[in-house]
């Protein structure tokens, strides 16, 4: 469920007409639904009921400080995978104790921060990592919480770019080497063993790939348990699919609800990392039908958003819907190929859509919240899109469209 709806022939976001963002902001723009953002985390949030709990974002997924924000104020905790995103995390108003760093390459710069900040904990997914957070803590006089991100070999069914938790990835450590780790851990003077983590892969679609991961998880933990190693969280990482075309995810409800079932009464406080379920269907992209290139073989729209704004579908050959911001039109309907400026074949939006098309056209990229602004680029020097939040009849500019001096800040020319 979202609140981007049509009322008649127009399309709203909320109580605005996205027609009326499109003329205010100019395109190509990025529109969130602070509703939908809202009720989509409280799905999230709910669904726990009594049990303990803490919904980390994850702030990859959508970044934007405003976004950040709004779920700072229902009491969201965050994942984040560097110090670009825990600062984000701070100055959107997020708590320090409400964080965990999840990621295979930090740095000790970013350690040090986190460290110093007193995150909720580092979740560890190489060896050496352990080795290096107990000096830099031991450096600064603090302990670190720490748990292991485990590796499960499980297949989570997704696209093999975004499958995380089988061996031949290069997240998390080998759940058969893990109990070593944790060994290691429980000697060392400046770490206290906190939880244990998994994130398996992105976009799933089905329960059973999560609950397989947890079986797994848990075998480890009562491993521990007899060591005398305790733990205090779980961390089930994200994952969570949503609805882009007929995809029939899970809802929120009936995971969480299939995965207290397998926790069966263990009292373990359950952290999950959800992106793209929380913030994918509460956004859309605007752009307008710069020109209309029908061709022999095939018809093109050539819109003012590219690749650059929006890589899912040249990177992951994702499908996105594209529908117009007014259905009303007295075009025939064809089949239209929804291609970018860029000069690269692979720049498209999507292809063979059917639809009324005319020159100036506003169109809608749907379920564009997750990993679309945050994976834009400036490729053939195009300034990043503007982003706004509508909040019931109002709109925000939460992020001003990029100017052309903005795309060479910090370049310099050689001396004479
Ligand atoms: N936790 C960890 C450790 C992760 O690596 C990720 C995503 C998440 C949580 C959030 O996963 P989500 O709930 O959003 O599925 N760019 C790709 C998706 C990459 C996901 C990377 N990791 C896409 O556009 O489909």
């Amino acid at each position: 469920m979202d609140f981007f709806n049509y009322r008649q022939h127009e399309l709203f976001a909320e109580s605005i007409p996205v027609d009326k963002i499109a003329q205010n902001y100019g395109t190509p723009c990025y529109v969130y639904s602070r509703a939908t953002l809202e009720m989509h985390w409280q799905a999230f949030d709910q669904g726990f009921a009594g049990h303990p709990h803490l919904i980390c974002y994850a702030v990859k997924a959508n970044s934007n400080i405003a976004v950040l924000n709004v779920l700072a104020r229902l009491g969201s905790g965050f994942d984040i995978v560097s110090l670009g995103e825990m600062q984000r995390v701070l100055t959107a108003g997020g708590s320090p104790e409400k964080i965990v760093f999840s990621g295979v390459g930090k740095r000790e710069d970013e350690i040090l921060a986190a460290l110093k900040i007193g995150i909720r904990c580092f979740n560890i997914e190489v060896s050496g990592e352990l080795d290096r957070i107990n000096r830099l803590a031991g450096e600064l006089g603090v302990i670190a919480p720490v748990s292991f991100r485990v590796n499960p070999d499980v297949d989570a069914k997704t696209h093999p770019y975004i499958s995380t938790g089988l061996k031949e990835n290069k997240f998390g450590i080998d759940i058969k080497q893990a109990i070593h780790e944790y060994r290691r851990a429980a000697q060392m003077p400046n770490i206290q063993i906190v939880g244990i983590d998994c994130h398996i892969g992105s976009q799933l679609t089905e329960t059973v790939p999560f609950l397989d991961a947890l079986d797994r998880v848990l075998a480890l933990v009562d491993e521990l348990q007899e060591e005398g190693i305790e733990l205090h969280h779980l961390d089930l990482g994200g994952g969570l699919g949503i609805c882009y075309r007929d995809e029939h995810p899970p809802q929120p409800s009936e995971y969480i609800s299939a995965l207290l079932q397998r926790l069966a009464g263990r009292s373990f406080e359950i952290l999950l990392e959800p992106g793209r379920a929380i913030v994918g269907n509460a956004g859309i992209l605007l752009t307008r039908v710069e020109y209309l290139k029908p061709t022999a073989n095939k018809n093109f729209a050539i819109v003012d958003a590219a690749m650059n704004d929006l890589v899912r579908p040249a990177l992951y050959g994702a499908w996105q819907a594209i529908i117009p911001a007014n259905t009303e039109s007295d075009q025939a309907e064809l089949d239209w190929d929804i291609v970018g400026p860029v000069c690269e074949t692979g720049d498209f939006l999507g292809k063979a859509r059917s639809l009324k098309l005319r020159q100036g056209d506003l169109l809608v990229v749907r379920s564009a919240g997750a990993y679309g602004f945050t994976m834009s680029s400036n490729y053939n020097s195009r300034p990043r899109a503007a982003e706004v939040m509508v909040d019931g009849d109002k709109t925000h500019l939460i992020r001003a469209r990029e100017t052309l001096e903005q795309l060479w800040v910090g370049e310099q020319l050689l001396p004479e």
